[in-house]
C-alpha cells in the first residue's frame, strides 16, 4: 500500500529555505551533528547583526540611563555558586530505564495533553506514574529528577575542583559582577541599566523545534537598577520596561496578534524572581515563549555582597543613605526572535498569475535591502551604469545590497524574495538612453516605480535604515 504524503508544514519549509539560501545550517553538520548547535550563514549573520543593531539602537544608543558591557563567557566558578546557578539551575530529567535515554519530564507531560505550568517535581513524578506515561521508545520511566543545565570545564592544564568554571547559562552575571566597576567608572544616578548582548550555554535535555531550544544561543539582556523604597514606582518602571520589550518586536515587524503576554506562576518563576512576565508568540509549532523580564529584587547584588564580601551597594547623594539598589530584567533570546522573524516573514501567495514562497522581512531586519540588475547582462553600458549604481548603493547602504545578472529579471525577483529583499532595481535602456531614471520593484505588491537615479539613495535610505 502506498504510504500517504505527508504535507510539508510551515516550519518544514522555513527550515529547508533556511538551508538552501545560508540562513541557518545544522552545526558540525558534515559529521553528521552535534544536537542543539546551529550555524549562522551569510543571510543568516546579517539577519541576526541587523536585529542586534536595532537592540542596541534602542536600549543603548537613543538612551541616556544605559551602559553598554561585554563580559567574559568564562568567570570565576563563586560567581555561579552565589547566583545559584550551582545549586538550583535545573531541568526535570526523566530517564528511560530500559535504553537509559533522558528525557525533559515536564515535554513528555505536555505531549499527552497535560498543562505543566506551575507543576513541581513532585506534581511530575506523580503524574508520569498515575498516568503510565512511558518514554518514546515504549519503555518504563524512571524516576524524575533534577538535571543541572550548566556547561561545566576546567580553566588551565590542571583538572581539580579549584580549576572548574562553567560556560554561562546567562549573560546577566556578567553585568552584576561589574555593577561596582560601572558605579566607580560613570557615577551614574538611580535607576540605571546595564545591557550586553552575548551567547550563553544550557546543556538542554531534549533540544528542538529548530532553532528554538539549543544548547548554545544568544542572548540580549538588561539588568536596570532602581531604588526599592518606592515599590509603586519599582512596579510601573517593570511595566514600562515590559512595553519597551513589545515596542522592539514591532520594530522587528512581528504582527501584534501573534504576541502573547503570560504572568508567570509562583511555581515557574526562576528562583531569583519575585514576578516575572513572559512574552509568548505563535511560532508554527505552538505559542512559545520568546522574551522574559523579571523582577531580580537584590537577589543577585546581596548574593555577591555576600560570597565576594565586596560592598556593592549604592550610596543616594539626595538622601544621604546606602542600600542595595533591586534589578528589574529585560531579557532578549536573540536566536529565539530570529525564528519568530523568519518564520513569520514567510508567506505564500500568487504575484501575477504565479505562485511565490517569500520573506516578508521588514525592511529594517531583511538582510539584504537592495539587489541591483542590468536588464540584460550581454549590454555593456547597461552592466556598467547598473555596476555604478550597486556600488554607490553599498557604500550608502553598509554594504547590504548585491547585483545580479543571472538569468531574466524575473526569475532574479523570485530568488530576491524568496530571501527577503524588499527592493530590486533594474536599469534599462531608458536609463542610459533617455531619462537616467532606474526601476524599483517592491516585493511585497510588485508594483514598480520609476525614480530618478540622483534620487534614488534618499529614496532607498528612507525604507531601509535601522
Ligand atoms: N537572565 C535570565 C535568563 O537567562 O533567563
Amino acid at each position: 500500500m502506498a504510504t500517504p504524503e505527508r504535507k510539508e508544514s510551515v516550519m518544514d519549509k522555513v527550515i529547508s529555505l533556511a538551508k538552501r539560501r545560508g540562513f541557518i545550517y545544522q552545526g558540525s553538520e558534515v559529521y553528521g551533528g552535534l544536537a542543539g548547535t546551529w550555524d549562522y550563514g551569510p543571510l543568516g549573520v546579517a539577519l541576526k547583526n541587523n536585529i542586534k543593531g536595532l537592540w542596541w539602537k534602542r536600549f543603548v544608543l537613543n538612551r541616556e540611563d544605559m551602559y553598554g558591557m561585554d563580559a567574559a563567557i568564562l568567570m570565576n566558578q563563586n560567581v555561579w555558586k552565589a547566583s545559584g546557578h550551582v545549586g538550583g539551575f535545573a531541568d526535570p530529567l526523566v530517564e528511560d530505564l530500559k535504553t537509559k535515554k533522558r528525557y525533559r519530564a515536564d515535554h513528555l507531560l505536555e505531549d499527552i495533553g497535560v498543562d505543566v505550568k506551575g507543576l513541581r517535581l513532585a506534581d511530575m513524578d506523580r503524574l508520569i506514574k498515575e498516568k503510565g506515561v512511558k518514554s518514546p521508545d515504549g519503555n518504563p520511566l524512571g524516576d524524575v529528577r533534577q538535571f543541572n543545565m550548566m556547561f561545566k570545564t576546567h580553566c588551565g592544564a590542571i583538572e581539580d575542583d579549584t580549576s572548574v568554571s562553567y560556560l554561562r547559562p546567562e549573560t546577566a552575571q556578567g553585568m552584576f559582577v561589574n555593577f561596582k566597576n560601572i558605579l566607580d567608572s560613570f557615577h551614574p544616578r538611580l535607576p540605571f541599566g546595564m545591557a550586553q548582548i552575548g551567547k550563553a550555554f544550557r546543556n538542554e535535555i531534549a533540544p528542538r523545534d529548530f532553532t528554538f531550544r539549543s544548547r548554545e544561543f544568544e542572548q540580549m539582556e538588561i539588568e536596570y537598577f532602581v531604588d526599592p523604597r518606592d515599590e509603586k514606582k519599582v512596579q510601573e518602571t517593570f511595566d514600562v520596561l515590559y512595553e519597551e520589550q513589545l515596542n522592539f518586536l514591532a520594530d522587528l515587524g512581528l504582527e501584534k496578534a501573534k504576541i502573547h503576554k503570560v504572568e508567570v506562576p509562583d511555581a515557574d518563576r526562576a528562583f531569583y524572581s519575585k514576578r516575572s512576565v513572559d512574552t509568548e508568540f505563535d511560532f508554527p509549532f505552538g505559542q512559545k515563549e520568546l522574551l522574559g523580564i523579571a523582577y531580580r529584587t537584590d537577589y543577585d547584588l546581596n548574593a555577591h555582597i555576600t560570597a565576594s564580601k565586596v560592598d556593592l551597594s549604592y550610596f543616594d547623594e539626595e538622601t544621604k543613605t546606602r542600600f542595595v539598589p533591586h534589578c528589574i530584567e529585560p531579557t532578549f533570546g536573540l536566536d529565539r526572535l530570529i525564528l519568530a522573524t523568519l518564520s513569520s516573514a514567510y508567506t505564500e501567495d500568487s504575484l501575477g498569475g504565479e505562485v511565490r514562497a517569500f520573506l516578508k522581512f521588514s525592511p529594517k531586519v531583511a538582510p539584504i535591502k537592495v539587489a541591483v540588475f542590468p536588464l540584460l547582462k550581454n549590454k555593456p553600458p547597461l552592466v556598467e551604469k547598473a555596476r555604478g549604481i550597486y556600488q554607490t548603493l553599498r557604500n550608502e547602504l553598509g554594504g547590504s545590497v548585491v547585483f545580479d545578472d543571472n538569468g531574466n529579471v524575473g526569475k532574479r525577483y523570485r530568488r530576491q524574495d524568496e530571501i527577503g529583499t524588499p527592493y530590486c532595481v533594474t536599469v534599462d535602456f531608458e536609463t542610459v538612453e533617455k531619462d537616467n531614471c532606474v526601476t524599483v520593484r517592491d516585493r511585497d505588491t510588485g508594483n514598480q516605480e520609476r525614480v530618478a537615479v540622483a534620487d534614488l539613495v534618499r529614496f532607498l535610505k528612507e525604507k531601509v535604515s535601522l
